[in-house]
């Protein structure tokens, strides 16, 4: 497979399928290889700090790297926000609009044909995404996690690796279930609340907290513990 992140590329302009990745840390590289295995060209990243030595970095999205974010966009690259932090990266889709941002779902994951899967989404390496699920736009679907049917996964939410939402649960806008954490049935996640890793949710979790533990309890009402990378 040819190495689409070798290291000195300065693009002068973007061609079709050409990615620009905002993130710079751990979730960035395991999208830049998503988007490899499908035959992108992740011609930059751009983040204020990185793990990713190997891609030309622009910078800060929301500062001096913003311009040149906007100068691949206008050239034809496409986008995608890669961190974990839902509020971050619904940041970002208000700066440069969502309809640059590309939905990436790695070659291993499963997606029913009867799926919706809005833009700017990730599905990650084996994954399954079954009949009749939603997944808002920049949702994240992280490694091995399983949507059961007809989940809805809103905007911006994020499912961790190994986590499961059995049928019918809702994720609510920005809201993050934590790996290996389980949702029983028909229950919601409230917008921008938490849910631990290896948590067994079997009641709805109101909007704006933390629970953990089997089965799932409400440890804060301040989700501000945001899960970043
Ligand atoms: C639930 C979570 C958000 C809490 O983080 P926090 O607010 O920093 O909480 P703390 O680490 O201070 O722990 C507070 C208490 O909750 C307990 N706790 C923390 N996480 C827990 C979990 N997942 N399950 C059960 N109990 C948990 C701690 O043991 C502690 O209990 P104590 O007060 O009796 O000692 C975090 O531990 C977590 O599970 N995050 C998910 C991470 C993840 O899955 N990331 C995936 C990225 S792809």
């Amino acid at each position: 497979m040819r190495n689409d992140l070798s290291a000195g590329e300065a693009p002068v302009a973007a061609k079709l399928r050409d990615l620009v990745i905002l993130g710079g840390g751990g979730h960035a590289a395991v999208v830049a290889e998503s988007a490899a295995r499908l035959g992108w060209r992740v011609v930059a990243i751009a983040a204020s700090q990185t793990t990713l030595a190997s891609v030309r970095n622009l910078g800060d999205p929301e500062g001096e790297g913003r311009a040149r974010v906007e100068a691949l966009v206008e050239s034809g690259a496409q986008l995608h926000g890669a961190i974990g932090s839902p509020s971050v990266r619904a940041r970002w889709v208000a700066q440069f609009g969502l309809a640059h941002f590309a939905t990436i779902a790695d070659p291993t994951a499963t997606v029913s044909p009867s799926a919706r899967v809005a833009a700017g989404v990730y599905i990650g390496a084996g994954a399954v995404v079954n009949a009749r699920a939603e997944l808002g736009s920049c949702a994240i679907v992280n490694t091995r996690a399983v949507i059961e049917h007809d989940c809805i996964v809103e905007a911006f939410a994020h499912v961790s690796p190994a986590a499961v939402l059995c049928g019918s649960v809702r994720v609510s806008e920005g809201a993050q279930v934590g790996a290996g954490a389980v949702v029983i049935p028909g229950r919601t996640i409230g917008a921008r609340s938490i849910v631990g890793a290896g948590a067994v949710v079997v009641r709805d979790v109101p909007r704006g907290v933390t629970a953990a533990g089997v089965p799932a309890r409400v440890l804060t009402s301040d989700a501000s513990t945001l899960m970043d990378e």
